[in-house]
């Protein structure tokens, strides 16, 4: 693993070219968050040219059949922030899947995942994000059985001549986070994203040796998932602290 401590848009130039098989990344969201060096709430054209130019240094460094999964979401307040960047991208890359990332859900009356009460009447609150699946072809194959789930009704098995119990899991990704009880166990960090999404996201790539890169890095969420894989991983990120918060989560795994 090789963990660069620093501001990616300056770190990203000194990596080969297309040297990287799959970019799992959750950059920061303009929401305001509490970061201890990142300051998370700047003009929305500010940001969302800045975000244009590490997708460009992103897309240099990918192999033509990498995968660029880019998780994202807007608040109550910035409800467009998506949107808007995914169609800055536009010329860039080509949006190949969209998933949904479900953190808290009913079925029927019944609920998973954390609920994260919102103050008001006005909104809904928050239960999901968005994972922008990027490649430069829109032509990558995935592997979808490497996150597949059991065939509900067992029967469609034979009947439609699969080799095995599996079935794609479609688009909608219901990963909770763990139950944490004091907020040191989040590590001090305000935003990760729980170590199933970079891992699924890995495994949907499907490549052995993958090489993974997380350009705002955090605490390593990301590298500790592509070691957990069998894969290589380069994280970059700019706040010392949680540099060597990922360091220390990387020795423990
Ligand atoms: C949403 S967090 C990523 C959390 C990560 N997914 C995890 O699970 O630990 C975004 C991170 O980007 C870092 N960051 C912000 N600007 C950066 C830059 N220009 N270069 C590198 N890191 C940056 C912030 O310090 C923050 O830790």
């Amino acid at each position: 693993m090789q963990i660069f401590e620093g501001d990616c848009l300056a770190i990203l130039p000194t990596l080969e070219a297309a040297s990287v098989d799959v970019i799992v990344t959750s950059p920061p969201y303009n929401i305001g968050l509490g970061y201890s060096a990142y300051d998370d709430r700047r003009g929305e054209a500010e940001y969302l040219d800045w975000m244009v130019q590490v997708a460009t240094a992103l897309r240099r460094v990918m192999k033509p059949d990498a995968s660029f999964f880019l998780n994202i979401s807007g608040s109550s307040n910035q409800p467009w922030l998506p949107f808007e960047l995914i169609v800055r991208l536009r010329p860039l890359f080509v949006l190949q899947n969209h998933i949904t990332w479900v953190k808290s859900i009913a079925v029927g009356d019944d609920t998973v995942g954390h609920f994260k009460p919102v103050a008001g009447s006005r909104f809904l609150h928050q239960a999901h994000e968005h994972l922008f699946h990027l490649t430069l072809d829109g032509r990558v194959k995935l592997h979808r059985l490497g996150v597949g789930v059991p065939y509900k009704d067992k029967s469609n098995i034979a009947r439609r001549g699969h080799k095995q119990d599996k079935r794609c899991r479609g688009n909608t990704w219901f990963i909770p986070y763990d139950t944490i009880q004091r907020k040191a166990q989040k590590f001090d960090h305000p935003g990760t994203f729980p170590l199933d999404l970079p891992r699924w996201c890995i495994r949907l790539h499907g490549k052995p040796d993958a090489v993974v890169l997380d350009p705002f890095m955090g605490i390593g969420t990301t590298l500790v998932a592509a070691g957990s894989e069998g894969a290589d991983g380069i994280g970059i990120e700019m706040d010392p602290a949680y540099v060597a918060t990922a360091r220390e989560r990387l020795n423990n795994a």
